[in-house]
């Protein structure tokens, strides 16, 4: 999850990397409050995940009040590659000697973590990287050694900060690497980090993207996370631990198994071609235990979905055998009454699939069809949806 500037000064105030005090908002009088509140010159900050604010007038300086407020009715509601102003950080305006760029990421490629920094911050990392390779340094990261303090000064100093700032920098990147392995995250950047009239070291921006992975052990990132840009569909299937996309078609899919489900969607999108072009509406796996409940919250949120017109259950049963199955989704019509009003195909194979075969035939239920294979069902599945 990539995290507002706001909310990654949020983790970089309470793991001690220096910034600029300020505070979110979504009203221009109130962005005035703000800097009536901090009593000096302000910069208005456009909070959108996407870089380039500063080029596309989302960042300005408002020296009183006054422009503090003019400038956040501007950048209210602007767009910005797309993405709509909603909120805006009123921070504290720095002097600003000069401008440098450091960053921890994970790197693939080489099965490390990464550190870069440069003495030629400020401008977009990629220009530099293009123009200025040189003055770029790229340094891995032992994990399990990680960034001490002299480690971190080696990092500025590979990034050509200049000799005076050393120490006071290298305070800053071992913070940010603190954060960065205390977060769980994938990427922390500042760029840029500043250099005051008076030598101390600032983060003035930031980006932080965290790793979805770690949520079990990151109670407070749910609270990160931007509601009001997730589908509440996707919202709806995340309360309820289901893996769901949503997409655009007219067939529910649930299946389990990443893999199964995969093919599905393709088995389904083919189908579809002889029946008015019908697609997957979404992807959802519902992984090993398809018990009525995980299949009643599944269904739920297909159901919710105004464009699917036909469901199609695939199942393929392993450790969680075929009656199991049955049982989940004569259960789940059940449990849903009334909110489940569209046909199910339901194919299963594999473990005790006649067993969940008899269990839907003596249920014999007005909304389920049973198929014998997957491309039969998924045939079925796109004729109804064509409907
Ligand atoms: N608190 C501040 N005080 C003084 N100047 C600031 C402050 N915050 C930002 N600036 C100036 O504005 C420039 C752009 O700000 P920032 O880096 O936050 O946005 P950006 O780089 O345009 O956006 P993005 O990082 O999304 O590409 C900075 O390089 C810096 O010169
Ligand atoms: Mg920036």
């Amino acid at each position: 999850m990539d995290l507002f500037e706001y909310q990654a000064k949020e983790l970089f105030a309470k793991h001690g990397v220096p910034t600029t005090p300020g505070r979110v908002t979504d009203t221009a009088a109130d962005a005035r409050a703000i800097a009536e509140e901090i009593g000096k010159p302000v910069m208005i900050k456009a909070q959108v995940k996407v870089g380039g604010r500063g080029k596309a007038g989302g960042v300005k300086y408002a020296a009183t009040p006054d422009d503090a407020q003019t400038h956040a009715e501007n950048i209210l509601g602007l767009d910005i590659k797309g993405h709509v102003v909603k909120r805006l950080l009123v921070a504290e305006a720095s002097d600003i000697a000069e401008e440098y760029y450091i960053s921890f990421l994970l790197d693939r490629a080489n099965r490390t973590y990464l550190a870069m920094c440069s003495v030629e911050g400020g401008m977009e990392i990629e220009e530099v990287a293009a123009t200025k390779p040189e003055r770029l340094a790229k340094i891995a990261v032992d994990a399990v050694k990680g960034v001490d303090l002299a480690f971190a000064r080696e990092i500025a100093e590979k990034g050509h900060l200049p000799a005076e700032v050393l120490d006071a920098a290298a305070v800053t990147i071992q913070k940010l690497w603190e954060t960065f392995v205390a977060e769980d995250a994938l990427l922390v950047e500042v760029n840029p980090l500043v250099r005051t009239p008076d030598d101390q070291i600032l983060a003035l921006d930031g980006k932080v993207t965290l790793d979805g992975n770690a949520d079990f052990r990151q109670a407070g990132h749910a609270d990160f996370q931007d509601k009001d840009a997730t589908d509440p569909l996707e919202l709806k299937a995340q309360e309820n631990d289901l893996n769901y996309v949503k997409l655009d078609g007219q067939v529910g899919v649930i299946g389990n198994g990443a893999g199964l489900v995969m093919s599905t969607l393709d088995v389904v999108a083919y189908a579809g071609e002889n029946h008015g072009g019908v697609k997957p509406a979404n992807f959802l796996d519902i992984g090993g235990g398809a018990s009525a409940d995980v299949m009643a919250a599944g269904l739920d949120v297909i159901l919710g979905d105004e464009q699917v017109k036909s469901v199609f259950v695939n199942v393929f049963g392993g450790i969680t055998a075929c009656d199991a199955v049955a049982n989940g989704i004569i259960g789940a019509l059940a449990k849903l009454g009334d909110a489940a009003s569209k046909p199910l195909v339901v194919r299963l194979d594999g473990n005790k699939v006649e067993e969940g075969r008899k269990i839907l035939a003596e249920a014999n239920h007005p909304l389920v069809t049973v198929a014998e294979t997957m491309d039969a069902g998924a045939d079925k599945a796109a004729e109804l949806a064509n409907k």
